[in-house]
C-alpha cells in the first residue's frame, strides 16, 4: 500500500456550493419532506432494516429468513430466499402496462434506431435463453460474451441470467489473449459474439479476435460460439462449433419459466485490474447486486417512468452492468444505448442524439466531459439539451472545472450533477449525491449513501482529522459487494481485507485501494488509487498488467510502468523500459513495444511513452523505486527521444532507501 499521492489534477481547494434548484427537489423522489428521507437516520442506526426494504422492491419466489450472515470477508445476503434476476427485470415488466413501454432504444454508429419494448425484450430473452439450453448450458456454467453495444449484448446477459448460467462480459476492445486468459480462467462453455461491430466508421473485427483467442485448442472448456450477424462482413465459421445467432433463435423453444435460484447465487464474473498481472474475476450475487443496483438507481438517478435514461458506458464494463442494466430494467426504465465513438461522425453526436431523442438523464465519464469541454461550448448549444433534467459523472475524479463546465455548457445550469463513487467490487454507487436533497460541491462525490458506511481513515485505523488524506474504506457489509474472485477466495482475502482494520476491535474493513479526503462538512475527496493501479480515460489498469505485456517482448529485459496525470484521459501510461544487452532503443522499437501491450491486453492500454533507462531504479531489496518514476514521469522531460536512456544507476546509489 502506498502513501495516498498528493497530486491531483487540480488543487481540491473548491469549495463552492451547489444547492439542488428548488424546481428539481420539489419533484423529486428523495427530498426534504419525503418519507423516505426521513428515513435516512433510521438506514444509519439500522442499516439491515435498510436494506430489507430496498430488497422488498424486487420479485422474489421465496423470501429470505435472515439478511445477513457475516464472517468477515465472508458475506451471505438475503439468506434463503430465491429469485431470477430476469423476473424483476422482465416478467414483471411485460405482466404490467410497461409491456408495450420501450425498454431499450438503441442507435447504432451508421445511424440505424431499434427500439424493444419490455414485451419485446422479455420474448427475445425467453428465445435466446432457449438457444443457450439447447447448447446445453445450465445453471452454474459460465458463458462469454464478446459483443459490441447493440440490443443482443443485453439479451445475451439476461438470457444467462434466465437460465442461472454466470455470465462473463469482455469489453470488446479486449485483445484475443486477454479474452483468451479469461475463458479459461472462468471456464466458459460457450462464447457469444458478433461478425463484427461498428466504431469510428470502422469495422471492429470481433469474430476474428475470437477466432484467435480460441486457436489450437487455446480454450478447452468452449463447446460452441453463438455469432451475431451484425456488420454482415465475411467471417470464418468453424463447422461444429459455430453457429449464426439468427439461426438458432429461429428454433428455439423459449423458456418461459426462469429458473428459480439461491440469493447467492453468481450472476456474473467481472474482470478487473489489480496489482498483479492477472486480472480478478470479481463475482457478484445475485439477490444482493440486485437489491444495491436497483435501489442506487431509483435514488441517485431520480429515476422516474417517463424518464430516457442513458448510461454511456459498455457493458463490457461494471457502469454497463449495473447501470445500463440491472439497474434501469429492474426499475422499469427506458435505456438508452448507443453503439458508437463519442465524437463520430462529428464532435455534437452526443448532443445531437440527447436532443433526437429526448434523453432526460446522462450519466458519463470525466474523460467524456473533458473531451467536450475541449471541443467547445459551441458543439452542445447548437443543440436542444432542454430534455435533461440530471447529470452523473462517474470512473474517476472529476476535476471542478470540467464539472462546472457539464453543470452549465450541458445542464443549462439547472441539472444537478451526482458525482458517483463505486468500483467494479462494491456492485453499486457508494457515495453519491441524493439530487433533491444534497448540496453539490464540483469535485466531491458528497457522502455516503444511506445504509453504506464509509470513512478516510489512516493505516492503523485511527479515523483522518478533516482534510487530512488517508485510505477510504468501507466499515460494514453491504447487499451488492463482490463475494470473492472466481476460484481464488484467498487472494480476495488479501487484496481487500487485511490492511485496515478497525482498531477497537481488530475486524477488518473493506480497503478500496483509493485516497480521499473528508472536509468539514463530511463531504469525500477522492484522490484516486493509491496501489499500482493506473485509471486511463475510466478504464482500471494494473501497472503490472502492463510490465508483464512488455516484459514478454524479446528485446525486453524488464519494465516499470506508472500513471501520470493526463489532462484529457484522467491518467497516461508512461513505461520505463531496459533491453537485453545487445539490443539497441529504435523509434520501431517504441511502436513495436506499443503494438505489443496493444495486442496483450487492448489498444486503450497503449503506453503514452516508452523510455528507456539503462538500469530500474531499485531499493537494496529488489524493489522497484515506483515513486521515484512516478515522479519522473509527471515532472520529468518525456517522449520518444530514443538518444536519451535515464542513468537510474546513479539516482538508485544516491537514495537507496526510497520506496
Ligand atoms: C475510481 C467504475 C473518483 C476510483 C465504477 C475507483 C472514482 C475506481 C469515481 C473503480 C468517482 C470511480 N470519483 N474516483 N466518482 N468513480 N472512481 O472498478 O479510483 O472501473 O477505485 O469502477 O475508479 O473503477 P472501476
Amino acid at each position: 500500500m502506498n502513501k495516498p499521492a498528493k497530486q491531483a489534477l487540480e488543487p481540491l481547494a473548491s469549495r463552492d456550493l451547489f444547492p439542488t434548484p428548488p424546481s428539481f427537489a420539489a419533484r423529486a423522489r428523495i427530498n426534504r419532506s419525503t418519507w423516505a428521507a426521513q428515513r435516512l437516520d433510521d438506514a444509519a442506526r439500522d442499516p439491515l432494516a435498510y436494506w430489507e426494504a430496498a430488497a422488498d422492491a424486487l420479485e422474489w419466489r421465496t423470501r429470505w429468513h435472515q439478511v445477513l450472515e457475516w464472517s468477515a470477508p465472508r458475506s451471505k445476503w438475503f439468506l434463503g430466499g430465491t429469485l431470477n434476476a430476469t423476473e424483476s427485470c422482465l416478467d414483471r415488466h411485460a405482466r404490467s402496462w410497461r409491456r408495450t413501454k420501450a425498454a431499450l432504444i438503441w442507435e447504432g454508429e451508421p445511424g440505424e434506431v431499434r427500439t424493444l419494448t419490455y414485451g419485446q425484450l422479455h420474448d427475445d430473452v425467453c428465445r435466446f435463453a432457449g438457444v443457450l439450453r439447447a447448447l446445453g448450458l445450465v445453471s452454474g456454467d459460465r458463458a462469454a460474451i464478446y459483443l459490441p453495444l447493440v440490443p443482443e449484448a443485453v439479451v445475451a446477459m439476461l438470457a444467462c441470467a434466465r437460465l442461472g448460467v454466470i455470465h462473463g462480459v469482455v469489453f470488446g476492445g479486449f485483445s484475443a489473449e486477454a479474452l483468451c486468459s479469461r475463458i479459461n480462467d472462468a471456464s466458459c462453455k460457450v462464447v457469444i459474439t458478433a461478425d463484427g461491430g461498428a466504431r469510428k466508421g470502422q469495422v471492429v473485427r470481433l469474430k476474428d479476435t475470437v477466432d484467435q483467442a480460441l486457436a489450437n485448442g487455446a480454450c478447452p472448456s468452449v463447446t460452441s460460439v453463438v455469432v451475431l450477424r451484425r456488420t454482415g462482413h465475411e467471417v470464418s465459421m468453424t463447422p461444429g462449433r459455430d453457429r449464426w445467432w439468427h439461426e438458432l433463435v429461429r428454433d428455439a423453444q423459449p423458456v418461459r419459466e426462469a429458473v428459480a435460484v439461491d440469493a447467492e447465487h453468481p450472476l456474473f464474473i467481472l474482470y478487473t485490474s489489480g496489482t498483479t498481472g492477472k486480472p480478478k474475476g470479481v463475482v457478484h450475487s445475485t439477490g444482493g447486486y440486485l437489491t444495491g443496483v436497483a435501489r442506487t438507481m431509483r435514488w441517485v438517478f431520480d429515476l422516474k417512468d417517463e424518464d430516457v435514461f442513458w448510461c454511456s458506458a459498455d457493458v463490457g464494463w461494471v457502469t454497463g452492468h449495473s447501470y445500463v442494466v440491472y439497474g434501469p430494467l429492474a426499475n422499469g426504465a427506458t435505456v438508452f444505448l448507443y453503439e458508437g465513438a463519442p465524437t463520430y461522425p462529428g464532435p455534437d453526436r452526443f448532443w445531437e442524439m440527447i436532443a433526437r431523442h429526448r434523453i432526460s438523464i446522462l450519466y458519463t465519464a470525466p474523460t467524456a466531459i473533458r473531451t467536450f469541454m475541449r471541443l467547445g461550448d459551441h458543439h452542445p448549444q447548437r443543440h436542444d439539451l432542454s430534455s435533461l433534467r440530471l447529470l452523473g459523472s462517474v470512473g474517476e475524479p472529476i476535476n471542478p472545472e470540467a464539472w462546472r463546465w457539464y453543470h452549465q455548457a450541458v445542464g443549462g445550469g439547472r441539472c444537478p450533477v451526482v458525482d458517483t463513487w463505486w468500483q467494479t467490487e462494491t456492485g453499486a454507487i457508494m457515495a453519491s449525491p441524493l439530487p433533491g436533497l444534497t448540496a453539490q460541491k464540483p469535485g466531491s462525490c458528497t457522502k455516503p449513501l444511506p445504509g453504506v458506511e464509509m470513512d478516510v481513515v489512516r493505516q492503523d485505523g485511527s479515523r483522518c482529522a478533516d482534510d487530512e488524506q488517508g485510505f477510504l474504506v468501507i466499515k460494514r457489509p453491504w447487499p451488492s459487494m463482490m463475494r470473492t474472485v472466481w476460484g481464488d477466495d484467498e487472494r480476495f482475502r488479501q487484496t481487500y481485507w487485511v490492511q485496515v482494520k478497525d482498531p477497537a476491535t481488530g475486524a477488518p474493513w473493506y480497503f478500496t485501494g483509493d485516497g480521499a479526503r473528508r472536509d468539514q462538512d463530511g463531504y469525500l475527496w477522492v484522490i484516486g488509487r493509491v496501489d499500482d493501479v493506473v485509471n486511463v480515460s475510466g478504464h482500471r489498469l494494473g501497472t503490472a498488467e502492463v510490465e508483464s505485456a512488455l516484459v514478454s517482448h524479446l528485446a525486453v529485459a524488464e519494465a516499470a510502468v506508472v500513471g501520470r496525470p493526463d489532462e484529457l484521459k484522467g491518467q497516461g501510461i508512461v513505461a520505463f523500459v531496459t533491453l537485453k544487452d545487445g539490443r539497441p532503443p529504435s523509434e520501431a522499437l517504441v511502436e513495436e513495444l506499443k503494438r505489443q501491450v496493444a495486442s496483450e491486453i487492448g489498444s486503450f492500454a497503449r503506453p503514452d511513452d516508452i523510455r528507456w533507462a539503462n538500469a530500474l531504479p531499485k531499493t537494496r531489496s529488489g524493489k522497484i523505486m515506483r515513486r521515484l518514476l512516478r515522479e519522473l514521469a509527471t515532472t520529468g522531460r518525456v517522449t520518444g527521444d530514443t538518444t536519451s536512456l535515464e542513468d537510474f544507476g546513479a539516482i538508485a546509489a544516491l537514495r537507496p532507501a526510497e520506496d
